[in-house]
């Protein structure tokens, strides 16, 4: 590919991604132009108004949902721009997504749960478990492995969520308004365990939210407005 970016280059690049929804009104110009650069070893905020579109360019980042135009280069490479199933596999070997609402697996253990995506991924079972019994035990639950999710509290459920996303040891995590349900304690636990993984693995975060303790706490806040992003400074972070 002559358009891509070196391989000693960001970890992920978008470039001028656009997305509209088309209902049955107008269309909705959701992002028009956004790009970023997400360097290895960030730990990365976006901010930006409810329905500014952050969900939908983390979904886009993540390969889960296609732009209208624009591109995403994951090490260099277009990942909209690869054969059939490329996408599946990209999500699986390399992203590790959190969501707002958790969404685990009701009838699935916390242990099930944490080893799903190394099953999927066709791992070996054996270090899989091994892998989420580590992460469930780092994040402080290793009494908990058994435990479906409507026996955890919010907390508990989000701090699954988060090994779930690590099971595969990915380069770059995701995380969609992950503290968006929880209370103001159960945040900071969830935010000093993302920023302990940062520091101690070099993990890569990019991490959507709406607090602006959270988002003051990260180390670089890029903002979400009129479909495009750009940096913000901290103090202006309302
Ligand atoms: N599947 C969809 N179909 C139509 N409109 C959508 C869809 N998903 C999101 N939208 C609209 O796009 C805008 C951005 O949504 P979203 O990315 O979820 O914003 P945010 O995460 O910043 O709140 C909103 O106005 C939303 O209503
Ligand atoms: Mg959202």
């Amino acid at each position: 590919m002559n358009d891509a970016p070196a391989k000693s280059g960001p970890l992920l690049q978008a470039v001028d991604v656009e997305k509209s929804y088309h209902s049955k009104s107008q269309p909705v110009h959701v992002l028009s132009g956004a790009s970023l650069e997400v360097q290895s070893g960030e730990f990365l905020g976006i901010v930006g108004a409810s329905g500014s579109g952050k969900s939908t360019l983390l979904h886009i980042m993540g390969g889960l949902d296609r732009p209208g135009a624009g591109n995403v280069f994951f090490k260099g490479q277009n990942i909209f721009q690869q054969k059939n199933g490329f996408l599946e596999q990209f999500r699986n070997r390399h992203i590790g997504f959190v969501f707002q609402n958790f969404n685990l697996l009701p009838d699935f253990t916390a242990l099930e749960n944490t080893m799903f995506p190394g099953l999927i991924g066709n791992r070996d079972k054996k270090s899989v478990q091994e892998k989420a019994e580590e992460l469930l035990g780092l994040l402080g639950l290793q009494d908990r492995l058994n435990h479906k999710p409507g026996e955890l509290s919010g907390g508990e459920t989000q701090r699954v969520a988060l090994a779930r996303s690590l099971v595969n040891q990915p380069d770059l995590v995701l995380a969609d308004e992950p503290t968006g349900n929880l209370d103001s304690r159960a945040s900071q636990h969830f935010m000093d365990l993302a920023r302990k993984l940062n520091e101690e693995t070099r993990q890569t975060f990019v991490i959507v939210t709406h607090n602006a303790n959270i988002a003051r706490s990260l180390d670089r806040v890029l903002q979400l407005a009129d479909g495009r992003l750009n940096p913000i400074g901290k103090e202006l972070i309302l």
